[in-house]
C-alpha cells in the first residue's frame, strides 16, 4: 500500500480504490474485501461486509475496517468517505460498470481513471515470500501430475484421472484447483481447452493432463501430454517438436529480455517444422494470485521479463480431427535464467 501510495502521489491522484479480491488481498491481507480505498494521505479504509467483518480485524493489515452493514449500501459509504478526504482524482483498478455508475453519479467532480498498471507492476514481481508459496504451488501440482500419469491407462475414464490427480494435491495441503483440471483424450486433445468427460482412454490415444494446485491463493500451472501404448509416428514428431520449443524458449528466458522474444523463438521453432498453424495461443501467462496475469509471453506482449516474474511456457501443436499436444511449466525468472517450478524428477 505504501508503494501505490508512493506511484499515485508521482502520478497526481489523490486515492485509488481497489475492487479486485485479489489486489484486496494482496495489499491487505484480507480476501474477502469488498473494496479497498487507499489515500495519498490518510488511513487505508477496508471495506467489508457483516459476514467478514470479525474476520477482518484479526487478518487484515494497516487498514481502517469500515462494516457495511445489512441494509447499507457500499456505494454511500464509499461516497461519504470521497467527499469528507476531499478527494479529486481516483484511480482504479477495475470497476463493475453498473456500480461505476451508481458511485459516480453521487460524485460528479471526481475524476475516475482505470490505472491497471499500478497494482499490477507490483504483482506481476514477486518477493520471497510470495515465492515461498508459489513453490508449494508447484510442487503439490507436480505431484498430482505424477499420480495422474500413474493411472492412465487403456479404459480408465479421464474424469477418474482428474479425480486421482486432485486427491492427490488435495491430501498433501492444496487448498483447492486453481482452474478446473483437464484431462482430454484423443480427437478431441485439439482444442486446447477441451475434455474432462467420461471418455475412456484408449490405446493410441493422446492424453492432455493440465492441472494446477493452489496454495495459501498462491497458484500453479503443469501440462503433460502422454501417447498410450505405441501411438503413431506422427503424434511422436508433433510431441518431439512440441518438446523441443519449450526447450528454446527455455533457454531464451532471463531477466531483461522481452517476453515477445521469447514466444517468437518458440513460434519460428514450430513454424520451421511446419506446425505453425497449429499453434493457436501464446506461449505463456503470468501465474501468481490469478492463474492468468501479467506478464503475457505472445506477439502481442510488451512485457520486459523481471527477476522475480513467474510464468509459464507452453507450447502446443493441434490439429483437428488428429488430435494435438501441449506441454506446460510454471517457471520463475531469474537474472541468469529460468528455474523451472513444476517438473517430475526434473523433466
Ligand atoms: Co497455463
Amino acid at each position: 500500500m505504501k508503494k501505490v501510495r508512493e506511484k499515485l502521489a508521482e502520478i497526481g491522484f489523490d486515492a485509488f480504490l481497489v475492487s479486485d479480491e485479489k489486489n484486496i488481498y494482496y495489499l491487505s491481507g484480507f480476501p474477502w474485501g469488498l473494496k479497498l480505498l487507499i489515500p495519498v494521505e490518510g488511513e487505508n479504509i477496508l471495506f467489508v461486509n457483516s459476514v467478514n467483518y470479525e474476520a477482518a480485524k484479526s487478518l487484515a493489515k494497516n487498514v481502517l475496517i469500515e462494516l457495511v452493514g445489512i441494509g447499507e449500501k457500499i456505494e454511500k459509504k464509499i461516497s461519504d468517505v470521497v467527499l469528507r478526504g476531499r478527494f479529486k482524482s481516483i484511480g482504479l483498478d477495475k470497476m463493475d460498470v453498473s456500480e461505476y455508475w451508481r458511485i459516480k453519479n453521487s460524485l460528479e467532480e471526481v475524476r475516475f481513471e482505470v490505472l491497471g498498471d499500478v497494482i499490477w507492476s507490483l504483482r506481476k514481481v514477486k518477493d520471497e515470500s510470495e515465492l515461498v508459496l508459489i513453490k508449494r504451488a508447484a510442487e503439490l501440482t507436480s505431484r498430482g501430475m505424477e499420480r495422474a500419469l500413474e493411472v492412465i491407462k487403456p479404459g480408465i475414464k479421464e474424469w477418474v484421472v482428474a479425480a486421482e490427480a486432485e486427491y492427490e494435491m488435495r491430501k498433501l495441503g492444496s487448498s483447492g484447483v486453481a482452474f478446473d483440471t483437464i484431462v482430454c483424450s484423443g480427437p478431441e486433445t485439439a482444442y486446447p481447452h477441451g475434455g474432462l468427460g467420461e471418455r475412456e482412454i484408449k490405446d493410441g490415444d493422446f492424453v492432455v493432463i493440465d492441472i494446477g494446485a493452489k496454495y495459501r491463493g498462491y497458484c500453479a500451472d503443469m501440462t503433460r501430454t502422454v501417447i498410450v501404448g505405441e501411438g503413431a509416428r506422427m503424434q511422436k514428431h508433433i510431441y518431439e517438436i512440441v518438446v523441443g520449443a519449450q526447450r528454446i524458449a527455455l533457454n531464451h528466458i532471463r531477466a531483461g529480455i522481452k517476453a515477445k522474444e521469447i514466444d517468437e523463438a518458440a513460434r519460428k521453432f514450430i513454424v520451421e517444422n511446419g506446425y505453425g498453424e497449429y499453434f493457436i495461443h501464446n506461449l505463456g501467462h503470468g501465474v501468481g494470485l490469478d492463474i492468468h496475469e501479467p506478464p503475457m509471453l505472445g506477439p502481442l506482449s510488451e512485457d520486459l521479463l523481471l527477476a522475480g516474474n513467474v510464468v509459464t511456457v507452453e507450447p502446443g501443436i493441434y490439429i483437428p480431427g488428429l488430435g494435438g499436444a501441449r506441454i506446460e511449466d510454471t517457471i520463475l525468472v531469474e537474472k541468469g535464467g529460468a528455474i523451472k517450478l513444476t517438473g517430475i524428477n526434473g523433466e
